[in-house]
C-alpha cells in the first residue's frame, strides 16, 4: 500500500470483546511497532519542549512522549479496571482485545497561571503548534498501522484521562494525553473470535468538500 493509499483507508476500527472473555495476547504486531513509532517520530514539529519536560531518559526536545503498554500490559490495565467500581465506556472492550495501547502526551510550555486562571494550559501559539505537531505523530502512526493491516483507534482515553490513572500508568502531571491510540491484531487472526468492529461516530459526518474548502484570491484592496 503506497502511503496515499493508506491514508485514504485510514478509518477508525474499534475492535470490541467481551471484557469477561479476553483476547489472549498474540504478540503478532511485535514486528510492526518500531515502524509506526518511527512514522510518529516522522512528524513535523516547530518549537523544542519546554525545558521542564526533560527527564534524564526522555530528553527529546519533541513536543509529545508516547507512553506505550504492550498486550500484556492492556490486559493487565483491564483486571485493575474491572477491580474498581468506574464507569469506563468502551475502554475494557477495547482493552480486551488490543495487542498495543499508545498513550500520547503533548508537552505544553507552562504560562504565568495568574495570567489565565483555571486554564488547562497557556494558550500560546507555542502551544496550539506544540499540539498540532503530537497530533502529526498521532496521526503518522495511525497510518502507518493502516498501511500494515493493523486495526487502530484514536481515543482521548476516557477515565484514562483523570489524575488517578494518570498517576497508575506513570503518565507525569505536567504532560496532557492528546490520544489514547489502540492497535488491534490484524483482521486475519481473528476470523472466528467473537468481537464487534465499531466505526467512528463522525466517520459519515463529514460533509462535501465544497463544506470545508474554497479556491480564492486575494484582495488588492484592503477590505
Ligand atoms: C483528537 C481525537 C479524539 C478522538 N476521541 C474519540 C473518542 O474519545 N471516542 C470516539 O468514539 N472517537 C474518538 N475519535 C475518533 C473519531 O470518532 C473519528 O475519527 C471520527 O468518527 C471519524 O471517523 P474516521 O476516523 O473513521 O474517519 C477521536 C478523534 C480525534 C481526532
Amino acid at each position: 500500500m503506497n502511503a496515499l493509499e493508506a491514508i485514504l483507508s485510514r478509518r477508525t476500527s474499534k475492535v470490541l470483546v467481551d471484557p469477561d472473555k479476553p483476547w489472549e495476547v498474540t504478540g503478532s504486531l511485535k514486528e510492526f511497532l518500531p515502524e509506526i513509532l518511527l512514522a510518529a517520530e516522522s512528524a513535523p514539529f516547530h518549537y523544542p519542549a519546554h525545558r521542564s519536560h526533560k527527564h534524564p531518559d526522555h530528553d527529546s526536545p519533541v513536543p509529545w512522549r508516547i507512553h506505550c503498554l504492550d498486550g500484556e500490559g492492556c490486559r493487565q490495565l483491564l483486571k485493575i479496571i474491572r477491580t474498581r467500581d468506574v464507569a469506563a465506556g468502551k475502554i475494557p472492550a477495547m482493552l480486551a482485545a488490543a495487542e498495543y495501547l499508545a498513550l500520547t502526551t503533548w508537552l505544553p510550555t507552562p504560562g504565568d497561571p495568574s495570567d489565565n486562571p483555571g486554564q488547562y494550559f497557556d494558550p500560546t501559539l507555542e502551544n496550539m503548534e506544540h499540539i498540532a505537531a503530537a497530533s502529526a505523530a498521532i496521526q503518522n502512526m495511525l497510518i502507518a498501522a493502516t498501511a500494515r493491516g493493523v486495526p487502530n483507534y484514536w481515543s482521548s482515553g476516557g477515565l484514562l484521562r483523570e489524575e488517578e490513572w494518570m498517576k497508575r500508568l506513570d503518565i507525569p502531571a505536567s504532560q496532557i494525553l492528546l490520544g489514547a491510540i489502540f492497535f488491534f491484531p490484524r483482521e486475519e487472526t481473528f476470523p472466528h473470535r467473537p468481537m464487534e468492529i465499531a466505526p467512528g461516530k463522525m466517520r459519515s459526518q463529514k460533509g462535501k468538500q465544497s463544506s470545508w474548502v474554497r479556491f480564492m484570491r486575494p484582495m488588492a484592496e484592503n477590505p
